[in-house]
């Protein structure tokens, strides 16, 4: 693995993927980074990689979507391994716009393993990043396992399924060394403040109000971005080709108590005379169309085969979590600058 083609890498796993690379694993070759920057990705969360790491990281802005433009990166670049992020990845855009989510997901994965297929004399790895939520929703018993039937709920987890379908037929078809890694939610830093946690943060530490679909006993499993990236790069050393590995945080909580931890959380690291308890920012709104109820992963075989289990715990993720966004309200008000939440808040309006 000497020319790694990492895609999507300006956005939140992506960033967060490359740095542990370079900064923290045991990788010494190059990364190309390709990425569209949609309104999720962010040049910023590379800031200075280039000069850091002479020689060894390189930015090109390209659309994965884009035959050509791929073909002369695999060119350019002799891309010996694929690491794929590159995503529409929000659930409730996916509701309202599902279209990019085709493209994006579906299209722009088969568009790379293509080019896998034309370079596969030197291909020694294509990683198909995806979700857990291609397995649709679990109820108060049991976990998902790498042989969970898929029944994905959402168009962004529906694309997912079929681009997970694609990477196994590419590598079962053509012979292309694959592997996929099927992840549950992520937090940390660089995430676009759409999702729960960094949404939640934000709001709380601005005092507005805190919106939770439906009743909020959804469960969702989280583990620190960080141990995401660690888990990815196990499977791209070690894993067995044509394999899936399902990675999480043992971390059930439902939707509600997580967003009361970080009203705690943010009563205590950031007390506001104005606010007597962020507790009373909760806002239960109109519920997310097809919500899956809960997710848990079981992560036994990665577990077993490469030793690997989460390092960081919610408690003291959040709080750096926290601490994060605090201290970089700069990243905050840029990000923010563009599209950002209001169109999704006005499909949820207050129950
Ligand atoms: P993100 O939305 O933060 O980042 C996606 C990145 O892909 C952005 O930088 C964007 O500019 C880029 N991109 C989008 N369309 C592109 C295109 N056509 N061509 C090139 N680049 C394009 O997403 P994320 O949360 O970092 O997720 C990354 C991957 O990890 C996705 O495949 C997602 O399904 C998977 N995943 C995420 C989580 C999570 O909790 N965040 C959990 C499991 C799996
Ligand atoms: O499980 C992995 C998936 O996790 C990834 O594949 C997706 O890319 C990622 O976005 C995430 O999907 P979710 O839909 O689970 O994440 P989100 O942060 O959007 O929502 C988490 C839970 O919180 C979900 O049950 C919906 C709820 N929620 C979310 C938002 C944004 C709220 O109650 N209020 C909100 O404002």
């Amino acid at each position: 693995m000497q020319n790694i083609l990492v895609t999507g890498g300006c956005g939140f796993v992506g960033a967060n993927f490359i740095r542990y690379l370079l900064e923290k694993s045991n990788f010494k070759g190059r990364i190309i980074n390709v990425d569209k920057l949609t309104y999720a990705g962010n040049l910023e969360n590379l800031d200075c990689m280039e000069t850091a790491f002479p020689g060894r990281y390189r930015f090109v802005q390209a659309d994965i979507c884009d035959p050509k433009a791929m073909a002369d990166i695999f060119q350019e670049f002799s891309i010996d391994t694929v690491c794929h992020f590159a995503a529409e990845s929000h659930v409730d855009r996916s509701i309202f716009e599902p279209g990019g989510f085709i493209r994006t997901n579906i299209m722009g994965t088969f568009n790379l393993l293509e080019l896998a297929r034309i370079h596969k004399d030197r291909l020694h790895l294509f990683h198909h990043v995806s979700t857990d939520e291609v397995f649709g929703s679990l109820g108060g018993e049991g976990y998902f396992t790498e042989a969970t039937p898929y029944d994905p709920s959402s168009p962004y987890s529906a694309s997912k399924a079929a681009s997970d379908h694609l990477v196994r037929a590419y590598g079962r078809t053509y012979g292309i060394p694959t592997t996929i890694s099927n992840c549950s939610n992520n937090y940390g830093p660089y995430q676009f403040p759409e999702k729960l946690i960094p949404l939640m943060v934000l709001n709380a530490l601005e005092g507005k109000q805190l919106p939770v679909y439906g009743d909020g006993a959804n469960i969702r499993d989280w583990l620190y971005v960080e141990d995401h990236c660690r888990a990815v790069w196990k499977i791209m050393q070690k894993g067995t080709r044509g394999e899936t590995y399902n990675i999480g945080g043992r971390c059930e909580l439902p939707n509600i108590e997580v967003v009361r931890m970080i009203c705690d959380l943010a009563d205590d690291q950031a007390p506001d005379h104005n606010i007597e308890s962020r507790r009373n920012l909760i806002s239960f709104v109109k519920d997310r169309p097809g919500h899956d109820r809960r997710y848990a992963i079981d992560f036994s075989k990665l577990e077993k085969e490469m030793q690997w289990t989460p390092k960081e715990s919610f408690q003291t993720g959040l709080k750096k979590t926290l601490n994060w966004y605090m201290d970089h309200r700069g990243w905050v008000e840029r990000v923010k600058s563009g599209q950002y939440r209001t169109w999704i808040d006005k499909q949820y309006k207050r129950r």
